[in-house]
C-alpha cells in the first residue's frame, strides 16, 4: 500500500463519496479528506447534509481496523468519542454524545458521524468515517437554530485547527482500544460521554415506543426499558432523548 493521502480542498460533493473512491482504489488507512464547502453533503438516513464554505470541519477519515465485521457497529461510537473528547480537550465545552452518535452541547446538535462501510471476501475491507461539526455560526441554516449549535456560538474565534489536530489523534487511539479489546475498550469512556442512557428516549421507525435507556450492550445497540418493564434492544433508527434537539 502507497502512502496516506490528505486532500484539502476548496469544494467537493461529498468528503465520504470522494475517500470511497479513494479506498476502493486501495488508499492506506489513516487517509483523509477534508473541504471547505460540500455540494452534495451527506447526512444518515438518506438526508442532505447543509455544508457552507469555511463554517464547518467537513472531513472523512479513512480506516481499516482489524476487527471482525460484526464489531463494526461500534466504529461509529468511537467516531462520536473521538470527537467528543477533542472539543471537551480543546475548548472546555461538556459535549456530549447522543446515541448512536450525533454530538450534543447544552442540548442542541453540534456534529453528526456517517460512517459508510465496504466488506470484501476477508471481512471489513473499509470504513469511511464521516464528521460534519459545526464550527462557526453559519453552518446550520438559521430555521434549525432551536436544535442545532456551533463552537462559535459558545467561543470565539473557535479553534478550528486544534479541534482538527485532537480529533485525529483522538480517533487513532480509540480505535487502536477497540481494536485491542473490542467492546470492553471503549465501553467506560462511551458510558460517561453519552447524554442518552439514564435519559426518557422515544423510539421510532420499524419500532415506536418510549422508555429509559439503561445501557449498551458489547454490539453497540441501546438497552431501553419500556414503560411495562421489559428490556429492550434498539439496533437503528431514530432514538429521540427528552430535553435534547427539540423533544420535549
Ligand atoms: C448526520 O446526519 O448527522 C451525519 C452527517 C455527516 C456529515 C459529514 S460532513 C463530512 C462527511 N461527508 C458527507 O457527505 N457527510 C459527512
Amino acid at each position: 500500500m502507497g502512502r496516506e493521502e490528505a486532500l484539502v480542498l476548496a469544494e467537493t460533493a461529498s468528503t465520504n463519496t470522494l475517500l470511497k473512491q479513494l479506498a476502493l482504489a486501495g488508499a492506506p488507512a489513516g487517509s483523509l479528506c477534508l473541504c471547505e464547502t460540500q455540494t452534495a453533503g451527506k447526512g444518515r438516513l438518506g438526508r442532505s447534509w447543509h455544508s457552507p464554505a469555511g463554517q464547518g470541519l467537513w472531513l472523512s477519515v479513512l480506516l481499516r481496523p482489524r476487527i471482525k465485521p460484526e464489531v463494526a457497529p461500534l466504529v461509529t461510537l468511537c467516531v462520536a468519542m473521538a470527537m467528543a473528547q477533542a472539543v471537551r480537550k480543546v475548548t472546555g465545552l461538556d459535549a456530549q454524545i447522543k446515541w448512536p452518535n450525533d454530538l450534543v452541547l447544552r442540548g442542541k446538535k453540534l456534529c453528526g458521524v456517517l460512517l459508510e462501510i465496504g466488506f470484501g471476501p476477508q471481512g471489513i475491507d473499509y470504513i469511511v468515517a464521516g464528521t460534519g461539526l459545526n464550527v462557526r455560526k453559519g453552518a446550520y441554516p438559521a430555521d434549525l437554530a432551536h436544535q442545532a449549535t456551533s463552537i462559535e456560538d459558545h467561543i470565539s474565534p473557535p479553534p478550528r485547527r486544534e479541534l482538527l489536530v485532537h480529533y485525529l489523534a483522538a480517533l487513532e487511539e480509540i480505535t487502536d482500544r477497540l481494536e485491542e479489546s473490542d467492546f470492553a475498550g471503549i465501553a467506560g469512556d462511551y458510558r460517561v460521554h453519552s447524554c442518552t442512557l439514564g435519559s426518557q428516549v422515544k423510539v421510532s421507525g420499524s419500532m415506536e415506543f418510549t422508555g429509559t435507556a439503561e445501557d449498551i450492550d458489547e454490539t453497540g445497540a441501546l438497552l431501553v426499558r419500556d414503560e411495562c418493564g421489559e428490556l429492550r434492544r434498539v439496533l437503528a433508527g431514530d432514538v429521540s432523548v427528552r430535553g435534547v434537539m427539540g423533544y420535549v
